[in-house]
């Protein structure tokens, strides 16, 4: 009546292959997973991350030769009789080249360029300073930059450090430094990286015009390795303020307003490909260089020219249809129309950046 014995090594059997299965499968499934989580998680991203609160997106008028006056009362705002000084704030790593285009582009509507650099990356590795050995190249601002050091610290083997504390860090120092330059109350403060630009005419309406909100963010063109490979418009990052004693640097959310369509957000726009290797390996999402080939300079080159991504992943979206869109390569683009003058007065030396120039040197 009882079950056999048979009955039970019959049972057993199945079960000691489905064991050795088990073996096999679960170290493969988990190399298959470590090598892909990355990829698995961004795949999954809009099930397991929120969209930041919707921002309410102020239009942007603007045309070549249309008065201050009438600008200013297109936004709801009136004109002023003098203009607001305006100081741009920046946290410099080695972005020479884009520096280079920005400097010129708000140069005449800017007061001081007050720009922090740190002696050693986000990711603690000591670092050359760039922009003070190239000063020479931004001669022609005559005396309106005001540069300060930031001491970094270096990250020993075993406490790497949070790069986003050395970030922040970097972001409180320069309050000091802007207080320095003779920041005063009502006047406006671009806080933004490098290669955030707002558009000059923008920064000459937030100047003219009286009424705008003390806090407003640039929405951006956001474009990747040049203006060839234009992406979309989600750069949100950069803000500016009208000056108050409360007012802190920060490259966050602060407000729910953003002004649309006001400059352009280049990321990883260099020129040599040892540029490249030094940015990802020194910002804050330096974890995102999970192998060794990832710093291969034909790999990188290839990628530049297909408009691929340089660590393998999917597009940070919260959307499965938004997703699903900009998978793959970045379709180039053959404009450039309504790009910084300084890049097109100087297409030569500036090849890499515009359509067709994707071949680093
Ligand atoms: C802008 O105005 C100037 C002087 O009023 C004129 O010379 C120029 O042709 C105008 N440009 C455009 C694009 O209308
Ligand atoms: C960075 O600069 C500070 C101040 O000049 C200095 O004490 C420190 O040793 C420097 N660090 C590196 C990594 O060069
Ligand atoms: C880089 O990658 C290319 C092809 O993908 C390969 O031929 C080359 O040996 C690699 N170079 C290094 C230094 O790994």
């Amino acid at each position: 009546m009882a079950p056999c014995p048979l009955g039970l090594t019959s049972r057993r059997f199945p079960r000691k292959l489905q064991f050795i299965a088990f073996l096999i499968l679960v170290p493969i499934g988990m190399i298959v997973i470590s090598n892909h989580s990355n990829k698995i998680s961004y795949f999954f991203r809009p099930l397991w991350d929120n969209p930041p609160p919707p921002f309410k997106r102020l239009p942007h008028f603007y045309a070549e030769n249309v008065s201050m006056e009438h600008l200013c009362k297109l936004h709801g705002w009136s004109i002023r009789s003098q203009p607001r000084r305006d100081f741009d704030g920046i946290i410099f790593s080695n972005e020479l080249d884009i520096l280079e285009i920005r400097c010129p582009e708000l140069n005449p509507y800017v007061t001081k360029f007050v720009i922090l650099e740190s002696n050693t990356t986000f990711t603690g590795i000591p670092k050359p300073l760039f922009f003070s050995s190239n000063q020479d190249r931004f001669a022609f601002t005559e005396g309106k930059i005001v540069h300060g050091l930031f001491p970094g610290r270096i990250a020993y083997l075993g406490s790497p450090g949070n790069p986003f504390d050395l970030e922040s860090e970097q972001r409180k120092a320069i309050n000091g430094l802007l207080h320095n330059a003779g920041i005063t109350d009502d006047d406006l403060l671009i806080m933004s990286d490098t290669d955030e630009i707002p558009s000059p005419h923008t920064v000459k309406l937030l100047q003219w015009c009286d009424g705008i909100p003390p806090i407003l963010h640039f929405e951006l063109r956001n474009y990747l390795y040049s203006f060839e490979f234009p992406v979309d418009y989600s750069s949100w990052r950069a803000t500016i303020h009208i000056y108050n004693p409360g007012t802190l640097y920060r490259h966050s959310r602060q407000t729910d307003l953003i002004l649309s369509d006001a400059g352009w957000h280049c990321s990883f726009c260099f020129r040599h490909l040892h540029e490249f290797v030094f940015k990802m390996t020194a910002y804050s999402h330096a974890d995102r260089v999970r192998r060794r080939e990832f710093l291969n300079y034909s790999r990188i080159q290839k990628l530049i020219c297909s408009g691929d991504d340089l660590f393998d992943m999917l597009p940070e979206e919260y959307t499965f249809k938004e997703l699903i869109k900009k998978m793959g390569s970045i379709p180039h683009s053959g404009s450039a129309v309504h790009l910084p003058a300084y890049l097109i007065e100087n297409a030569d030396k500036f090849r890499f950046l515009l359509p067709g120039g994707c071949l680093r040197e």
